[in-house]
């Protein structure tokens, strides 16, 4: 049965610099379905950043609503939603995001510390996810050891590690060479088709969001086109 994990109704954040107002994303109304992997592309300063950290309770709606897995985060306090980040969302960045101090294996448990996970569970849930990734050679590793399509693969298990019902990824690729960013994106693909993982993942390559079963492409903070693949190869997209 089809489950609609993330519903957004008539979205919108409004920036406020100065006396003047951003709206980056203006009145966003769309689905998303559990186990679906979409893309959000449009040019740089079109919302696609700030409709992700939207949906990732990293901000805070200006007007409308946000529904995830049933929840509707309205009226939630800021720490209700951090709490329910911890749980249930995993974040991919552009820069990684892993703290130089601390080895992959440590980077990788941080989320489970934050949630207050014992210890012996932590170990053998990252562990096992290492194992996934057959990554083991790098569990001990700083990330000045690492190579980018490495950081970011620490990044990725660090998303995971939690056992999100949604994976949120901006520019995951923005800061990798083609190649690298291929694996990437290839990792993204099996986790979506053998995982399950639904993925919402936001970039400015067209060729890593025909990855996608899904496009949804912004503009102005609107979305202006919602496609389905098989409709974008029609189009001839
Ligand atoms: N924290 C912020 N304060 C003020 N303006 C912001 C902030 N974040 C984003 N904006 C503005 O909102 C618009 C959309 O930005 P963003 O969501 O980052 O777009 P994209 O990710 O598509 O490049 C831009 O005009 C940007 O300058
Ligand atoms: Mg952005």
């Amino acid at each position: 049965m089809k489950q609609e994990i993330v519903v957004c109704e008539n979205l919108s954040k409004t920036f406020t610099v100065g006396s003047s107002e951003v709206k980056a994303v203006d009145g966003v109304s769309f689905s998303f379905e559990r186990g679906e992997f979409s893309s959000i592309v449009g040019p740089s300063g079109s919302g696609k950043t700030t409709l992700l950290n939207l949906i990732g309770t990293l901000e805070v709606p200006t007007q409308g609503r946000i529904i995830i897995n049933g929840t509707d985060l309205s009226h939630f306090t800021r720490d209700e939603l951090t709490n329910f980040r911890r749980k249930n969302l995993g974040f991919v960045f552009q820069f990684f995001n892993l703290i130089e101090g601390l080895t992959a294996f440590e980077n990788i448990e941080l989320p489970l510390i934050f949630d207050s996970v014992p210890y012996e569970q932590r170990k053998q849930t990252v562990d096992s996810l290492i194992q996934d990734f057959n990554l083991d050679y790098l569990r001990d590793k700083f990330p000045e050891e690492l190579s980018s399509g490495e950081r970011q693969r620490v990044s990725i298990m660090r998303a995971l590690v939690n056992n999100p019902i949604l994976l949120l990824a901006d520019e995951p690729t923005g800061n990798l060479d083609t190649k690298t960013g291929r694996a990437v994106l290839d990792l993204f693909d099996s986790l979506n088709k053998e995982r399950g993982t639904s993925i919402l993942l936001v970039t400015h390559d067209l060729s890593a969001a025909k990855r996608a079963n899904r496009t949804l492409h912004m503009h102005d903070g609107k979305i202006a086109f919602d496609m389905k693949m098989e409709e974008m190869i029609e189009e001839g997209i």
